[in-house]
């Protein structure tokens, strides 16, 4: 009996320790709505996230694990993703004469790059090579906290530091220096639904998106989590009744 205490103690130890670490730095924390157990993804929010990239982020960075047709779960009709896809052409080929040809982009292709090759992404935002933005929100430290308050962190420089040549000074890149200018300012893209295009909001949107197409799975997976939990309270209270009755003779 000691030891299973012991035990439980120490895992819950060990808990809290890993708990504690993660939370070090100064990373400031945004309200998602897709955080908590019962955390989902606002469509509205996601479809303007959507807007956001295409006319902001889509210039430089791709999305090159997203397929058109994945903007159906966000709550694009048909017609709408068929629209999208068509803005964009695609090389296909070989043809029956064996020439290569462009196309319009389909739903069932993948989001088309804005550059030719890596070369050209790098000659056109001197030297530094945007990243794709598909699973971003995974590949770095704090995920969507830290983008967001990447979007949000471009300010003057201190006057005690020197910026680079073609770099910006921001609070939360590495070094403070990134090659990206601003890409989110106060009205910088229009919505449709009457929501405030303030750089906060286009910035908490795009995010949301992001952070859509790097787990699409999120709301399946806390689904699933808050069932099995309510599957386990009730088995463990038929176990546990189970187990009264049972013993109830011997004493
Ligand atoms: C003019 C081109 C351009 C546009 C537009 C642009 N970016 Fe970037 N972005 C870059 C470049 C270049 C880098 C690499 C910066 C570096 O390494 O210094 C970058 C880097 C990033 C990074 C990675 C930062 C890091 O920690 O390494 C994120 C995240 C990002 N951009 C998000 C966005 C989002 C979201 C948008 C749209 C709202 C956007 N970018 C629009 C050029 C752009």
């Amino acid at each position: 009996m000691i030891k299973i205490l012991i035990l439980i103690l120490t895992l819950i130890f060990t808990f809290n320790v890993h708990a504690a670490e993660s939370n070090k730095g100064s990373m400031p924390k945004h309200e998602w709505s897709f955080n908590g157990i019962t955390g989902t993804f606002d469509r509205a929010a996601l479809q303007r996230g959507f807007k956001v990239y295409r006319e902001v982020c889509a210039g430089c960075h791709s999305m090159k694990l997203l397929y058109y047709r994945d903007l159906l779960d966000i709550g694009f009709s048909e017609a709408q993703v068929k629209a999208i896809a068509a803005e964009h052409d695609v090389l296909d080929g070989p043809n029956d004469e064996g020439e290569m040809f462009e196309r319009p982009a389909r739903p069932a292709d993948r989001f088309v790059n804005p550059y030719l090759n890596d070369n050209e992404a790098r000659a056109n935002n001197n030297g530094a090579y945007p990243p794709d933005l598909s699973v971003i929100t995974k590949a770095r430290r704090y995920g969507e906290d830290y983008i967001y308050n990447l979007l949000m962190g471009y300010e003057d420089a201190p006057e005690e530091v020197e910026v680079g040549d073609g770099m910006y000074y921001n609070k939360w890149m590495d070094g403070n220096q990134i090659a990206m200018p601003a890409p989110i300012y106060d009205g910088s893209v229009d919505y449709d639904d009457g929501t405030d295009n303030n750089a906060a909001q286009l910035s908490e949107d795009v995010v949301t998106f992001l952070k859509w197409s790097a787990e699409p799975e999120l709301e399946v997976r806390k689904n699933l989590g808050i069932k099995v939990i309510l599957f386990f309270l009730v088995l463990g209270t038929i176990v546990y009744l189970a187990k009264n009755r049972l013993w109830r003779e011997v004493h």
